[in-house]
């Protein structure tokens, strides 16, 4: 069974790109807890912490990108500003992770756990990836990212 599910109704965030951004994020958690499964999550950890690492920054520089496009940071800026601490400190987290598992712990049950929570409830979240979605799909109801 994976480790997280996407739930269209839980999950999305009405924006195509960010959904699809989001869901590569659960396919590379499900993908470190079938290696658990398996007994190989010790070969693959390190790089899918590398991947995660990766992956956010770069989901993370899109979000924040999109959100001052259509103007949601410049409508809530304290909005905005919370939402980027919220990513940095997952950023610092995963970095964190990285570390340990550099000194050699065994950290992928506090990853899977860690970053299966945190991203369920961050995406789903009233003020932080839903409201900024509700925003785009009240304000722009054409809208599209390319
Ligand atoms: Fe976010
Ligand atoms: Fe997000």
């Amino acid at each position: 069974m994976p480790l997280i599910e996407w739930d269209e109704e839980r999950h999305s965030t009405g924006i195509q790109t960010v959904d699809d951004q989001h869901m590569r994020l659960f396919e590379l958690l499900n993908d470190l807890h079938a290696a658990m499964e398996e007994g190989r999550a010790d070969e693959e950890v390190g790089t899918v912490l590398q991947d995660l690492d990766e992956y956010t920054e770069y989901h993370f520089t899109d979000e924040e990108g999109m959100m001052q496009d259509c103007g949601y940071a410049d409508e809530c800026n304290g909005c905005f500003n919370d939402h980027k601490e919220v990513h940095a400190e997952f950023a610092s987290r995963v970095s964190q992770l990285r570390e340990r598992h550099e000194d050699g712990e065994y950290i992928t049950m506090d990853v899977l756990q860690f970053a299966r929570d945190w991203l369920d409830s961050h995406i789903a979240g009233d003020e932080q990836d839903q409201s900024y979605g509700e925003y785009v799909q009240r304000e722009f109801t054409d809208y599209t990212y390319e």
